[in-house]
């Protein structure tokens, strides 16, 4: 069963239960686990961690390269596992957790975990789980579904337990590109000049001494839950399709546009899939996560390549790319997320940068994180690794949320993740907003104009005119500008005058 997965014979010793190997952490460990956006993760290990929580006092400090699957995150937080998460997470029970000070998280730029470790702002790894489709004779693994932090977690843990996966197929190998730039102050250039290039090796050396566990699986990832396209999101779609056609006619763009990355989510998906139609050929892709409408597009011709961190897709694709693998495997590439995040490769490429934020203000400034401010949603992801390096940064979002009770467009968003200068363009399912070579107060006419839900039009015109009174490059009236955040906890809606 496993012989042709675990090549190095000495480690067919170390093979032992889940179970066993949650019996190697210890009270207040430093836990590093492969898994980004819900793939390639621990699927045994750490949820044995979170059983044998609920018996005794365990808990840990856990880093990831993104999201965890198979609900491992809550299954942590249920049993009171962590004590501080980083960087990233979408669980419903561990954000209530982070929302209630029970848990530490640490929101991060998916880009930098690593230099952060290397550069020692972090504690050492005591741990790292690394799920691999095989190891080799030499003892490196091949990654699965996702590269993530991996490669760096396996070079500077104390010790490793590999979860060898046999649901992947063999068929794999060969599509991870693992590189590094080493080290400041010696660190080198990221020698890719196109979304295609080779620069590393197809596996992760791990010295085989730190390899202290092999623990087998055969479950395949969590799927995506990627809801239809709506309304909403095909006007979504629309506008920005229509925008770039446009950006070809004027000649500011060839009908391959330049790389695209897209954050993930049924938005981004619908954006992706709008690329179907229209004149577009030859698009390529530099960016994290590869889902569903990046198959469809390698699938249709539309797109010749597309370089990622992570394969997140939902069932039905799952088994279609992989049953069918050898044909995509010229097509794709998996880097490691310190790789695929770069801002120098991004700026090198001219990536076209299209993310979702929670809310933007009338000038531009984006909230992608933190609900009314204060409690956390998801994270911010690897969207400003791609939005403040990008050729073009643009952001989607429905222009309300909860039954229009919230207005996504803001006087002066609750709290920043994207600032106006890294922000080019806006999108609602109303219209479009571009941006560039315009100053605050052009901008905001033209977000409220083209952006902003109908219901909060007037209002926002009304406050903005009125902060153009008062002067100033930006203009605000600080006094006001929070006060639809109260009025949606005073009153259930932003709305000035409920229907
Ligand atoms: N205030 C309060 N709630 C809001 C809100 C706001 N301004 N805007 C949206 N919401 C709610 C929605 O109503 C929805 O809740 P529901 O499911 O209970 O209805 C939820 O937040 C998600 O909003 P939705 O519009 O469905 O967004 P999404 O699935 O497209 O996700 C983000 C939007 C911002 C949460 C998501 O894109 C994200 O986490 N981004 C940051 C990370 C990132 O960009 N990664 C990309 C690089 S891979």
């Amino acid at each position: 069963m496993y012989a042709d997965r675990i090549l190095r014979e000495e480690l067919i010793s170390r093979i032992m239960t889940s179970e066993q190997a949650a019996q190697l952490f210890k009270d207040k460990m430093v836990v590093a686990s492969s898994g980004f956006t819900k793939a390639g993760d621990s699927k045994a290990v750490l949820a044995a961690v979170a059983e044998r929580a609920k018996k005794e006092p365990l808990k840990i400090t856990l880093m990831t390269g993104a999201s965890l699957g198979h609900g491992t995150d809550g299954v942590l937080a249920e049993s009171d596992a962590l004590s501080l998460r980083l960087p990233f997470q979408v669980d419903p029970v561990l954000r209530k957790a982070i929302n209630k000070a029970e848990v530490l998280f640490i929101d991060q730029h998916l880009g930098e975990t690593v230099t952060l470790l290397k550069s020692n702002h972090f504690p050492k790894i005591d741990i790292a789980v690394l799920e691999a489709t095989l190891i080799e004779a030499d003892g490196s693994i091949i990654p699965t579904t996702s590269v993530g932090n991996s490669a760096s977690f396996a070079a500077l843990a104390d010790q490793v337990i590999i979860e060898v996966n046999t649901a992947i197929p063999f068929s794999i190998c060969g599509l991870h590109d693992i590189f590094s730039a080493g080290e400041y102050p010696n660190r080198s250039e990221i020698p890719i000049v196109a979304g295609a290039d080779r620069i590393g090796r197809s596996s992760i050396y791990i010295d085989p001494k730190k390899i202290i566990g092999v623990v087998l699986t055969n479950k395949t990832d969590s799927p995506a839950e990627i809801a239809p396209p709506d309304e909403s999101t095909t006007a979504i779609a629309r506008h920005l399709v229509n925008f770039f056609s446009e950006e070809v006619k004027k000649g500011h763009l060839s009908k391959s546009l330049l790389p695209l990355q897209a954050g993930i989510g049924k938005v981004a998906n619908a954006v992706l899939h709008g690329f179907m139609d229209g004149e577009f050929e030859n698009l390529t892709m530099y960016s994290e996560v590869l889902q569903d409408s990046t198959f469809d597009l390698l699938d249709s011709g539309k797109m010749t390549f597309a370089s990622g961190s992570s394969i997140t897709v939902s069932e039905a694709y799952y088994q279609k790319i992989f049953n069918n693998f050898e044909s995509y495997k010229d097509k794709i590439i998996l880097r490691p997320q310190e790789i695929s995040n770069a801002g120098e490769v991004i700026r090198r490429l001219g990536v076209i940068a299209i993310n979702t934020g929670l809310e933007c203000d009338i000038y531009g400034n984006v909230n992608s994180t933190h609900v009314a401010g204060t409690d956390m949603m998801n994270g911010i992801g690897g969207s400003g690794d791609f939005a403040r390096n990008a050729y073009m940064s643009v952001f989607v979002t429905q222009s309300a949320a909860k039954s229009n009770t919230i207005s996504r467009i803001v006087p002066m968003v609750s709290h920043v993740d994207h600032t106006e200068h890294d922000v080019d363009v806006i999108v609602t399912e109303q219209g479009l907003a571009d941006l560039r070579g315009l100053a605050p107060r052009q901008r905001a006419k033209v977000i409220i104009e083209n952006c902003a839900h109908p219901d909060y039009r007037e209002e926002l015109l009304d406050y903005f005119e009125r902060a153009c009174v008062r002067g100033g490059q930006t203009p605000h009236l600080l006094e006001e500008a929070f006060s639809w955040y109260s009025r949606l906890r005073e009153m259930g809606t932003m709305k000035k005058f409920a229907d």
